[in-house]
C-alpha cells in the first residue's frame, strides 16, 4: 500500500549573504492515516518540512529530496497549477499565526466560501451552507453572525477556529498544523486542540501536528518526531516516550515540570555539538 504521504531526505536550504542556512538538512518518514507528531525547538526546522510539503517554500530557498510525494504524486514534478490544485482540497495547512492566514478585509463566512468554490463547483447557496456547517462544526455558536465578521472583529480563539474551518471545508487526505494552538490561552487551546481531535478522527484524516510542546504532541498523537538542528533526532510511538534514546529528547522530558517532586536545582538542557552534525 502506498503511503499517504512520503518523505525521503529532504533537504531545504537559503543562501543568505553570509552563507547557506540549512533549514532541514534531510528528513525523512512515511505517514499513513494516522496523526504524527513533530516536535523540536525553535529554528529546528519544523515549519519549513511542513510548508516544503505544502509547497509554499520561499522562492528563493533550494529545496531537493529523494522523494516527496503524496500518494502516487511526485510533489516536487507537478507543475504550479496542479500544486495550488492539491493545496487546499487534499492538502491543507494550519500555519502557525492565523492574523496572515485570514484576509483581513473579507469576511469570515466570505472566505470560507471562496475556498469551497475554488475546488468544487457547487452555487453560492450551497457553499454558504457548508460555510456554516462547518463553522457550526468548530463549535463557532452563532455561525449566521460570524459569517459577515471579519477578521479583526473575532477573538483570538475565534480567528483560528475560523481558520480551521476554512482548512477542513474541503475535507483534505492531510492536514498539516503548525503550532495551531500556540497563540491561545490554555482553556482557549484545549477547546481548539479537541475540535481538531474529533475532526481528524471522524472524518478519517492523516495529520501532522507540529509543536515545540513535547507534552501536548505526546497526548495528541500516535508518533512523535524529534527535530533538532534541521534533522530528526528521534522517532518514537507517543506511548513510549519515556523510553526516548536520544539525550536531546531526554533533556526536553527532564525539563517538563513535576507537580510532584523536587525540582531543585532545575535542569539545563546541555547541547552537545554533535547533535547537530
Ligand atoms: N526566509 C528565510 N531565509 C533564511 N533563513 C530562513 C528563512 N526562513 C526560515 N529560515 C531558517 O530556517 C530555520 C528553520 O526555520 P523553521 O521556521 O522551520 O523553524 P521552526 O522549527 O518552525 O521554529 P519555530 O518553533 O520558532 O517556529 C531557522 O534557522 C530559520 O532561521
Ligand atoms: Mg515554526
Amino acid at each position: 500500500m502506498t503511503a499517504l504521504l512520503t518523505v525521503d531526505n529532504l533537504k531545504v536550504s537559503f543562501p543568505t549573504r553570509t552563507g547557506l542556512v540549512e533549514a532541514v538538512r534531510g528528513v525523512s518518514f512515511k505517514l499513513g492515516k494516522e496523526r504524527l507528531g513533530i516536535v523540536g525547538e525553535s529554528g529546528s526546522g519544523k515549519s519549513q518540512t511542513g510548508r516544503a510539503i505544502m509547497g509554499l517554500t520561499p522562492s528563493q530557498a533550494l529545496i531537493s529530496a529523494d522523494r516527496l510525494a503524496f500518494g502516487d504524486t511526485d510533489l516536487l514534478k507537478i507543475s504550479a497549477r496542479e500544486r495550488r490544485h492539491l493545496r487546499g482540497k487534499q492538502i491543507a495547512m494550519i500555519l502557525q499565526d492565523p492574523k496572515y492566514s485570514l484576509n483581513p478585509v473579507m469576511s469570515i463566512g466570505r472566505q470560507i466560501v471562496e475556498t469551497l468554490r475554488t475546488h468544487e463547483a457547487i452555487s453560492k447557496r450551497e457553499a454558504r451552507l457548508r460555510a456554516l456547517d462547518m463553522l457550526a462544526a468548530v463549535q463557532i455558536n452563532e455561525p449566521q453572525r460570524v459569517f459577515d465578521l471579519f477578521p479583526h472583529e473575532v477573538s483570538g480563539g475565534m480567528g483560528q477556529r475560523a481558520m480551521i474551518a476554512m482548512m477542513l471545508v474541503c475535507g483534505p487526505e492531510l492536514l498539516i498544523a503548525d503550532e495551531p494552538t500556540s497563540a491561545l490561552d490554555v482553556t482557549v487551546q484545549l477547546e481548539v486542540l479537541d475540535i481538531l481531535d474529533k475532526l481528524v478522527s471522524e472524518r478519517g484524516m492523516g495529520l501532522i501536528f507540529i509543536s515545540h510542546d513535547l507534552r501536548l504532541v505526546s497526548s495528541f498523537c500516535d508518533r512523535v518526531i524529534v527535530m533538532y538542528a534541521g534533522r530528526v533526532v528521534e522517532e518514537l510511538a507517543a506511548s513510549d516516550l519515556s523510553n526516548a534514546k536520544h539525550p536531546y529528547t531526554q533533556g526536553l522530558l527532564n525539563c517538563l515540570p513535576k507537580i510532584a517532586g523536587d525540582r531543585h536545582p532545575l535542569p539545563i538542557l546541555e547541547r552537545q555539538a554533535e547533535w547537530s552534525l
